[in-house]
């Protein structure tokens, strides 16, 4: 397992609209080697999630995992999942407000409306499809990794730029509140 560079905020590759990926190209040794190493890799960096683009790759391939995470202590627990080509449609017009960071954008985070409930169609790592509905908080981390396949990082969301903090700065005024507010969502959504 090799662990990968996170490009960082001004790295073009982090803007590119990542390719598709054939299923002959999934199923080679090459591929199946880069998905260990990304997991690997967002693991290694405490991430919720992690984008090929983030490690120099431009395809359409993103990885997620939650289980009681250090940066995100109040997410709901993510099973590992391998999305390939994913396409998301939302199913409702609501939206909540999450309070984002990203591997790529050191030290800032800040609140972006998700919406609430969507669905997700992939395929997983060996090719097999993902046809599936995810809800709260778990959508916002979806969302969030497939913006990056589409050049998109989380600040261009961000409507109010006043929100905008670093990581100490967020667990001095804004965690506490923000706490409650993910209980309201996961109760809502159950997730
Ligand atoms: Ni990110």
């Amino acid at each position: 397992m090799t662990l990968l560079k996170i490009a960082q905020i001004g790295a073009p590759i982090l803007r590119e609209r990542a390719e598709s990926v054939s299923d002959e190209a999934l199923a080679s040794a090459h591929i199946q080697t880069f998905i260990d190493d990304l997991i690997a890799t967002m693991r290694d960096a405490s991430g919720a999630g992690l984008a090929a683009t983030q490690v120099y790759q431009p395809l359409r391939i993103c990885v997620l995992e939650v289980d009681r995470n250090p940066r995100y202590p109040y997410k709901p627990n993510i099973p590992l999942t391998v999305l390939v080509n994913p396409v998301l449609t939302p199913l409702t017009e609501e939206t909540f407000d999450n309070f984002e960071g990203c591997l790529s954008v050191p030290d800032l985070r800040g609140v972006v409306p998700r919406i609430a409930e969507i669905r997700v169609q992939a395929l997983d790592r060996h090719g097999a499809s993902i046809d599936t509905v995810v809800k709260g908080i778990t959508a916002g981390t979806y969302q969030h990794e497939v913006d990056h396949l589409d050049g998109r990082l989380f600040i261009d969301s961000v409507s109010d730029t006043t929100t905008l903090c670093t990581w100490k700065e967020f667990q001095r005024h804004y965690e506490a509140t923000f706490r409650e507010r993910v209980k309201a969502v996961v109760a809502r959504y159950g997730s």
